[in-house]
Formats: C-alpha cells, structure tokens, sequence
C-alpha cells in the first residue's frame, strides 16, 4: 500500500507521558507544556486524566489545567475518563474528547482499572452514551494489544472483540496500544489488519511505547497497512504506572522528523516541539528520551 500523504500525530506527553512522575509537576508547568503544544502545530492533544487520584496521583491537578491552558479554536483536548465520576469532571473542565480505556487483556484490566474487562465495557457504555448526549467525541483505547506484562502474549482476536465492543459503543476512535512496546513490525501489522476488519482503518490508531526500540518501525509498519493516526509524547515521556517496566511513549520528535523525511504532512513545526521537549525535559531535570530532538538541540546549538 502506498504511503499516505498526511497523518494525524496525537501528542499525549501531557498525560500518558506525565503520570507516572513521581515528583508533582505544577500545574503552571503542564499548562505551559499544553500551550507550547498547541502552538507547535498539534490539533490533538491529550491533556488531562480523570481518574481516581489515589491510583494516579500525578494527575490531580487535571482541573486545573484545563482551566488554564489557553483554548486554540479548532485542536481537540482530550481526557481520560474510566467512569461516570471522570466523565462529570471532564464535562465541567470542557473537554472536547474524552477517552475510556479497555484492555486486550484481562489481568491487566484488573491491574489497571480493577475490573474484568466485561466490567470495564458495562462501565463505559454509561460514560460512551453520556459523552453522545453532550456531543463530545468518544475515543476508546486498547492497551496490551501485543503483549501484556502479567499475561504474556495477547491474540490479535482478544484484540478484535475489544474493537467490536467499542464500536458497539459509538466510538469516533479507536487506538490499538502497545503499553509495554514489545510488539514488532509484522505482529503490528496482523493485529492491525484484524483490527480493521472490525472498525473503519480512518478512525484507527497505532499508540506505541518505545521499550524495545520498536516504535518507529511499528509505525512505519502501520503506515503500510493503512494505519494514519499515530500517537507520541514530547521529549518521549512517559510509562504506565500499572505496567511495570514500560518506558515513554515513541518520542514526537523522532516521529515528526520521520514523517517530515517521508514528505508525509503533519502541519506540526517540529523545530516548535523540539522546544517544548526542552523546556520539560529542564523541568524534569533530565535529557529528553528524544534522540532526534536532542540532535537538533545541539546542532542548534553548534551553530
Ligand atoms: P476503584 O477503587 O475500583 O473505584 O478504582 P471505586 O469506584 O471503588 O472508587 C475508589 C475511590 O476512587 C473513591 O474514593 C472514588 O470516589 C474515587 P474514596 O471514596 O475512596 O475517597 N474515584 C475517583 N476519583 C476521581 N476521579 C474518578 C474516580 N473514580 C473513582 N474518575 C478506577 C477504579 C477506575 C477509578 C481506578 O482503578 C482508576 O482510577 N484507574 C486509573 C488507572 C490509570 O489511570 N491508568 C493509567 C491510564 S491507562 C494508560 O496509561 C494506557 C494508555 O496510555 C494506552 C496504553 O499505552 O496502553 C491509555
Ligand atoms: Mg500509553
């Protein structure tokens, strides 16, 4: 299959990449970072997590920063919402998508969210209606699509019957998620190829954390299956809390600067997220996990 012309990249650094800092970031700062984000170029963002904050405490400030970031007309902040207690929070901060999150694998639902993943959809369809009703988008997230870190191997049919469940509930989007990124480029192209038996290829997308190394050549895989909505964090932050081990999603950076070397559109200014990536990674005290925004951080200053 020929490349496409055009994705659209998803920055999730704000969320997936922050909530497993053990330091409290404040707020003023994932605002900054939601901000720089925004003007980089980026017309999805996920900002915020409402979710219970003893599970994830890193993201009890999600109220505040959605009522500080400054709204650009036109990009879509989402937030994750596991439960009708979520969804009223993220309906009072204005979201403009909110996203509820299966699991492939039901040891890891138990992990993550403490219920079967049967549980988790009877859960979400109170949450996927209500979104309906107040003309939110809905996205539904799968995690352990390739792998899980409690059960081992996944199948790409136990993949299939989540992506069934979730279309059943209306969802605009659905990602297929790598959480520990140990899937390789021919697994992810068979798990998306039945994911897109199941749900319109448009509204599917590859989520991918970088532990093996794998990430860019999964997207690249996905990119030749038909796959057009990729997710990345700023500076490559991130991991799960509940998935031991997981390192950050694939860096923005890096995918920007491939997508940029492919001539695929994004209308994002990668020298813009360089920036961004910079700025948290000082906040953080620690090098962005970025290798192509470090480089062009340092030719930028070479020069
Ligand atoms: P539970 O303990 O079974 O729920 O947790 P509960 O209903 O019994 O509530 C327990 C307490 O949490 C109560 O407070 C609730 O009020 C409170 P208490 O009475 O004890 O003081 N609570 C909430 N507080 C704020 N917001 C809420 C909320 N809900 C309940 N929405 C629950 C079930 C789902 C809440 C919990 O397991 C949870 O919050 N899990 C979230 C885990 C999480 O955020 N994981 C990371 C995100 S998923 C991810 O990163 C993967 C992804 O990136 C894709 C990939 O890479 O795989 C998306
Ligand atoms: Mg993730």
């Amino acid at each position: 299959m020929a490349l496409p012309d055009k994705v659209k990249v998803v920055e999730v650094g704000p969320r997936d990449g922050l909530q497993n800092e053990k330091e409290t970031i404040p707020a003023e700062v994932k605002i900054a970072l939601v901000d720089r984000l925004s003007a980089a170029g980026f017309v999805n963002i996920e900002a915020a997590s409402f979710v219970s904050p003893k599970w994830v405490p890193q993201m009890a400030t999600s109220t505040e920063v959605m009522a500080g970031i400054t709204r650009k007309p036109g990009v879509v902040y989402s937030v994750l919402t596991p439960n009708m207690k979520g969804f009223e929070a993220a309906l009072a901060a204005r979201a403009d998508e909110v996203v509820i999150f299966a699991s492939a694998s039901e040891a890891f639902s138990q992990k993550n969210i403490n219920c079967s993943i049967a549980e988790s959809i009877a859960r979400f369809a109170e949450v996927a209606a209500a979104a309906k009703a107040h003309n939110l988008r809905l996205r539904g997230s799968i995690s352990c699509a390739f792998g899980c870190p409690y059960q081992g191997e996944v199948s790409p049919d136990s993949v299939a019957d989540v992506v069934r469940q979730l279309r059943a509930l209306g969802c605009d989007e659905i990602d297929i998620a790598d959480t520990i990124g140990v899937g390789t480029p021919r697994h992810v192209q068979s798990v998306m190829t039945r994911a897109a038996q199941e749900f319109d290829i448009a509204g599917l997308s590859g989520h991918f954390h970088d532990t093996y190394g794998q990430a860019l050549a999964n997207i690249y895989a996905s990119l030749e299956v038909g796959i057009r909505i990729f997710h990345s964090s700023v500076a490559g932050l991130g991991g799960c809390p509940y998935a031991k081990g997981a390192t950050g999603n694939v860096a923005s950076e890096d995918v920007l600067y491939m997508m940029r070397g492919l001539g695929i559109e994004t209308g994002i200014d990668l020298d813009a997220v360089v920036d961004a990536g910079q700025f948290i990674a000082q906040h953080l005290g620690r090098k962005a996990v970025s290798r192509a925004g470090n480089a062009l951080a340092a030719k930028r200053s070479a020069t």
